[in-house]
């Protein structure tokens, strides 16, 4: 397959998106356009301010930026709207599902209502499926920089919401932050039925991302590439199932990886762990959604389209969707390689 017809063929594989921070989809002119109508002032001059901010040394030069953006978002309708927003810009993807994290605790603790960050959210969700037919699931994300008694307080809160979230992550600061410190508050997500994920290994070490499987019983490990150095940990996921979900453009951007190439892209495809490519804060990395996502990997590293396929599965068969949804995603894979002659 030729170079122009293989990026075609890779922007037509139907996508699954398993890890977006909505609030990291907010750009900046819905920012100020949300800040205006709440009536807040927020700290930069315009939009392209923010946007010349975004030259990020760490992950924590990122959540300081960040963590600013969320205070603008207060009502059930500023949260319709980021969704909204997010489903319109990826709707001409190809993306099929997407299950999306928020971060409660950083809104709730300036005194927004849970119900209306959840039904807000809920709603745009519903508009992503009605007008672009695509389907989603929200991830309650709790933040690790609050201790772990407020993280069970915005457990409890969430509860009255628990048909329209289906699942529970974490992330933030993670040097620090052991997972161990974690296990009742995951403990407590199971017993209430959420799924499980977390951030892990972005810039923890390969034990952040072990102790996440073997203590708080994670589903998928986001960002996982801290456990490169580990082989027995990255074997621990291949055989566990436990697939990861990369970042590629945000790697190289927080500085926890030197180029997309040298993150351990090509090291977990050959050690057989599961993986996809997720866009994680698009608008604060200079609108990378999925796709450019997708596209930057073929650029710069060039995988083999029965890599991309199998990617494409490995993000069906790691999502949250009941099995008919899965069946059928699976069978979109089969379709496109059909058209384009790849043997399945
Ligand atoms: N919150 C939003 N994006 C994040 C990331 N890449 N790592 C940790 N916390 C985050
Ligand atoms: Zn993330």
């Amino acid at each position: 397959m030729d170079t122009a017809t293989k990026l075609e063929f890779i922007q037509a594989l139907p996508k699954v998106e398993l890890h977006m921070h909505l609030e990291g989809s907010l750009e900046p002119e819905l920012l100020f356009e949300i800040a205006g109508r709440n009536g807040l002032k927020v700290p930069f001059a315009s939009p392209e301010e923010i946007r010349e901010k975004c030259n990020f040394t760490s992950l924590q030069s990122f959540l300081d930026l960040y963590y600013e953006g969320h205070k603008v978002l207060c009502t059930h309708a500023d949260f319709k709207d980021l969704a909204y927003a997010y489903f319109k810009r990826v709707s001409v993807t190809n993306l099929r599902h997407a299950e999306l994290f928020f971060e409660p605790q950083e809104h709730t603790v300036r005194g927004v209502k849970m119900e209306d960050i959840v039904m807000g959210l809920t709603e745009g969700c519903e508009l992503g499926l009605k007008e672009f037919g695509i389907t989603s699931e929200l991830i309650l994300c709790l933040l690790r920089h609050y201790d772990v008694a407020n993280m069970m307080d915005t457990l409890k809160a969430a509860l009255p919401f628990k048909q329209y979230i289906k699942g529970v992550g974490m992330c933030s600061t993670e040097i620090g932050y052991p997972p161990t410190l974690y296990t009742e508050v995951f403990q407590f997500a199971k017993d209430n039925g959420f799924r499980i994920t977390s951030h892990a290994g972005e810039e923890g070490p390969p034990d952040f991302v072990r102790q996440s499987v073997e203590i708080l019983g994670i589903e998928r490990c986001d960002h996982g590439i801290g456990m490169r150095s580990d082989p027995a940990v990255v074997k621990l996921l291949a055989d566990k199932k436990i697939g990861v979900t990369m970042c590629p453009i945000s790697n190289v951007l927080l500085k926890v990886t030197k180029s997309i190439p040298y993150s351990p892209i090509r090291q977990y495809l050959d050690a057989g762990v599961m993986i996809c490519f997720n866009s994680d804060d698009p608008s604060y990395f200079g609108s990378t959604y999925i796709d450019e996502n997708y596209e930057a990997v073929e650029k710069e590293m060039g995988l083999c389209v029965a890599e991309w396929v199998k990617i494409a599965r490995d993000a069906i068969t790691m999502s949250w969707v009941d099995d008919a949804e899965r069946a059928s995603l699976l069978a979109e894979v089969d379709a496109v390689c059909a058209k384009y002659g790849v043997a399945v």
